[in-house]
């Protein structure tokens, strides 16, 4: 079984999300993590170390969005893992197959990664404050004093000294640290994000009150600050579509259109995630991406 190297992965040597389980166990073999190619054992052993049990057990607490936060070469040892760990415990588990489900996911990650290196775009369904990303982005209001939604999630995982971070930026104007429709970065403190952008995104009032150019350039203004920042993964909410009450459907369509027109621009890698809390947050988005291609 060759090992191929992570940078000479191409689509073809990765099989499909429909593929037979043998097809996806074949394929993880060839990803040989005890022999990555210039790199040694550790490679394998850095998971290892963070396994709850035998081989591979530290990715039951692994899914699709925390897998689109990794560089493609250690999802490449993880999926290694998960082979090894479905290879001790004799091909099937007792309750179903979950190791099979996550190689599943691992290996459509992969070559969704590998089919377009530089520019990534996806949806997941989550809490955005769990993701392993550069940065992840605050829906959040011109005061940058905190709130609700995704603001107060946001503050209660970084921890107080956010707080602090946001008080301490400067006023526009009497009360006001960012105006809508632009963003300012501070350090993520205790999230596993590295920063936070906060971005101000408009009031819904009908739609006659340049709600869809605001709304698009808080977007614009997240991505400007990480292109100054040089970051290579970033996670957006729906922005205005809580409290702020922008409907999802054309909120969806400006974020697609926006991230879209940004990545076929940007010449460095970069990955954008788009976190979405409900079932119909996730519609929206995925019909505003798919209707876009
Ligand atoms: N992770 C991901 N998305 C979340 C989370 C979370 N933990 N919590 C809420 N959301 C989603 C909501 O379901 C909604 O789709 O974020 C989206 C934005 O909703 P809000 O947080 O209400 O933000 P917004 O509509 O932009 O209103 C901003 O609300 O919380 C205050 O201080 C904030 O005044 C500002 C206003």
């Amino acid at each position: 079984m060759t090992t191929i190297p992570t940078d000479q992965l191409t689509t073809k040597d990765i099989p499909s999300s429909e593929a037979s389980d043998t097809d996806i166990i074949r394929f993880a073999q060839t990803l040989n993590g005890y022999t990555e190619v210039g790199g040694e054992a550790s490679e394998l052993g850095k998971y290892i170390g963070a396994f709850d049990g035998g081989e591979g057990a530290y990715l039951r607490k692994m899914d699709a969005g925390m897998a689109e936060a990794l560089p493609l070469n250690d999802l490449r040892i993880l999926l290694f893992a998960r082979q090894r760990a479905h290879y001790h415990q004799g091909g099937g588990w007792p309750d179903g197959d979950p190791v099979m489900d996550e190689m599943r996911v691992l290996t459509d990650v992969i070559r969704r990664r590998v089919a377009s290196p530089l520019a990534d775009l996806s949806v997941w369904v989550g809490d955005i404050t769990k993701l392993d990303v550069e940065a992840i982005v605050n829906a959040a209001n011109n005061t940058l004093a905190g709130g609700g939604g995704v603001d107060q999630a946001i503050h209660r995982g970084a921890g107080p000294k956010l707080l602090e971070s946001c008080l301490a930026l400067p006023e526009v104007s009497s009360g006001v640290r960012c105006p809508t429709g632009k963003a300012r970065i501070t350090p993520g403190f205790d999230l596993p994000a590295r920063y936070v952008i906060h971005a101000v995104g408009p009031v819904w009032q009908g739609g006659d009150h340049n709600e869809a150019e605001l709304l698009a350039s808080a977007y614009q203004s997240s991505l400007d600050l990480a292109t100054t920042h040089d970051l290579q993964s970033v996670a957006f909410p729906a922005i205005s579509t809580g409290a702020y009450g922008f409907p999802a459907a054309d909120a969806a369509s400006i974020a697609a259109a926006t991230v879209r027109a940004f990545l076929s621009e940007y010449k460095k890698p970069m990955r954008v995630i788009f976190v979405v809390f409900d079932e119909e947050a996730e519609r929206a988005m995925g019909r505003a991406l798919s209707a876009q291609v």
